[in-house]
């Protein structure tokens, strides 16, 4: 409701906007919660709330009128096509040089995402975050957000014999022949569903190759746990198909938080404003470094300090696959979740988990998302002419991610006598280098805010989404986001509330 006062507002509903409407729910908060995506709760025409990932309809893209699918060809052939514009569930935003891949609706990237549910090993984490307690992090932040979000792990004996992993053992064995370990990557996905699916009692999910655009069945996006949750506390409401457009401060206290209500095409239908006593920043990396970045340049938070929009980084994302041999199949079918990856960040500073490449048909492939010890940093600034934020990254600056990617696929290759895919990106393209799924940074912790998210400059202002990671995890991002989230609110609900 328009000229509202709320004790808190939360901008966005991933993981970091979750964490917060949860715990402060929990406190006795009441907490409204602004999502410029949908609710994702309602079935279309065909009876299913998401479309499937080889037949993109307008629920795939946030608007957008072309699909513009990660992997753009397969063996010569472009896989886009045209779509009616529409506010769908993924929005591959393009940013100067790289195009960032995020989830739009109520729960955020967890809607869209693998998940892959990944621990940094801890001498990596404190590399990463060192003013925060890293033995706090191991003893009980980590291990509460891995409880909350529901992570689990492939059954290892199921696991030797299901058809739809074939890939991923293709994949063990050949990082074996070479010398890389191989490591069960854990997941939010239900595991016993997917066996389940694989047996044919229960709809297909998974093992019918959703992902992308979102899972029918099986996966444990937020939608049902730290956001259920915070609905059962009765003090949550959450408003989809808004967007925060300004945060400043109000004349009696507490922040003006001016919000867009937007149809399915994307237009306004209703400008609204709320009063809140305490904002939280949860748009994501890319979603809170543009709104604080222009609010900052504008005026609007004048206090803001030097760091916003700094330290941003793609988490050395890139893709790649590899030609196997015709006695080396991979399977038809192919479970749309991945279990499993190959270590060789000390040697090399890559990470590369086995990837499905779910078409329907056998294609002899390999198929890999690497992350990568990538030390380039972006950065989101003000553009005065055209109000628009930009931000300053560079295709060439993926070269280290594809060095540090070919330590292992190149040792790999030599060991099987196969080759990479050169048709997958574009016609004689090997690596995926244009793209990430892992945005992190632009109001980064102890920088842009004190050590538990507090922005400087403007008392009731928090960042607690991965824009306070300042550009790589080592791994998957998602439960370091959760877990650093809940021990900054923990912190916040003792000292400020
Ligand atoms: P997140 O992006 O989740 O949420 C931000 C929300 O804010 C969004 O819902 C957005 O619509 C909303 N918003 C933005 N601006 C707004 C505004 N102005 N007003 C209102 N709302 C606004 N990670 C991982 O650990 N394991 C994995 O397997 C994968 N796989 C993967 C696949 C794909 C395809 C993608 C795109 C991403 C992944 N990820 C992943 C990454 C992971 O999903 C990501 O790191 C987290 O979702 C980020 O969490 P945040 O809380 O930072 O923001």
């Amino acid at each position: 409701v328009s000229g509202a006062h709320v004790p808190v507002l939360v901008i966005g509903t991933g993981y970091g906007g979750s964490v917060a409407a949860l715990r402060l729910a929990q406190a006795g908060v009441p907490v409204h919660m602004v999502e410029m995506g949908m609710a994702w709760d309602t079935p279309g025409p065909d009876g299913k709330v998401f479309c499937h990932t080889t037949s993109p309809d307008r629920r795939a893209y946030w608007l957008r009128t072309r699909t513009k699918q990660p992997l753009s060809s397969f063996l010569g052939f472009p896989l886009d096509k045209d779509i009616p514009r529409y506010t769908g569930i993924l929005d591959a935003e393009e940013l100067g040089g790289i195009t960032v891949y995020q989830g739009r609706g109520v729960g955020g990237g967890s809607l869209v995402n693998g998940g892959m549910a990944v621990t940094p090993r801890r001498p990596n984490f404190a590399a990463i975050l060192p003013t925060v307690d890293a033995e706090e992090m191991y003893a009980t932040y980590y291990p509460r957000a891995n409880a909350e979000l529901g992570v689990g792990l492939v059954d290892p004996d199921w696991f030797d014999t299901a058809a739809c992993y074939q890939y991923a053992r293709v994949g063990r064995r050949h990082a074996q022949r070479a010398g890389f370990p191989f490591v069960f990557v854990p997941d939010v996905y239900d595991w016993d569903y997917m066996e389940q699916e694989a047996a044919g009692t229960v709809p297909k999910s998974a093992v019918a190759g959703e992902i992308l655009y979102g899972n029918n069945h099986g996966k444990k996006s937020l939608q049902q746990t730290y956001l259920a949750r915070a609905a059962a506390t009765g003090r949550v409401t959450v408003s989809a198909l808004h967007r925060v457009t300004s945060v400043t401060p109000a004349p009696g206290g507490g922040y003006t938080v001016a919000v867009d209500q937007l149809d399915t095409g994307g237009a306004t239908t209703a400008a609204k404003t709320v009063t809140a006593d305490r904002v939280f920043f949860a748009a994501g990396s890319v979603g809170t470094s543009k709104l604080l970045v222009r609010l900052k340049a504008t005026g609007a938070l004048p206090g803001l300090n030097g760091e916003i929009g700094r330290h941003w980084g793609e988490n050395g994302n890139v893709m790649c696959g590899r030609a196997n041999h015709l006695w080396d199949p991979t399977g038809k079918v192919q479970a749309a979740i991945p279990c499993g990856g190959i270590d060789n960040w000390d040697a090399g500073g890559a990470f590369a988990e086995v990837a499905p490449l779910p078409t329907g048909i056998e294609t002899y492939a390999s198929f890999y998302l690497s992350i990568t010890r990538n030390p380039h940093r972006g950065r989101f600034t003000y553009n005065a002419a055209t109000g628009a934020v930009e931000l300053d990254w560079q295709r060439a600056w993926k070269q280290p991610s594809i060095d540090m990617a070919k330590t292992i696929f190149d040792r790999i290759n030599a060991k099987e006598g196969t080759i990479y895919r050169s048709d997958l990106f574009g016609a004689g393209k090997v690596w995926g280098d244009h793209l990430t799924y892992h945005p992190l940074g632009g109001a980064v912790l102890d920088k842009a805010t004190d050590n538990h998210g507090r922005l400087h400059g403007h008392a009731g202002l928090y960042v607690i989404d991965g824009a306070l990671i300042p550009g790589n995890t080592s791994v998957n991002p998602f439960v370091t986001i959760t877990a650093l989230a809940e021990r900054n609110i923990e912190h916040i609900i003792a000292h400020d509330l």
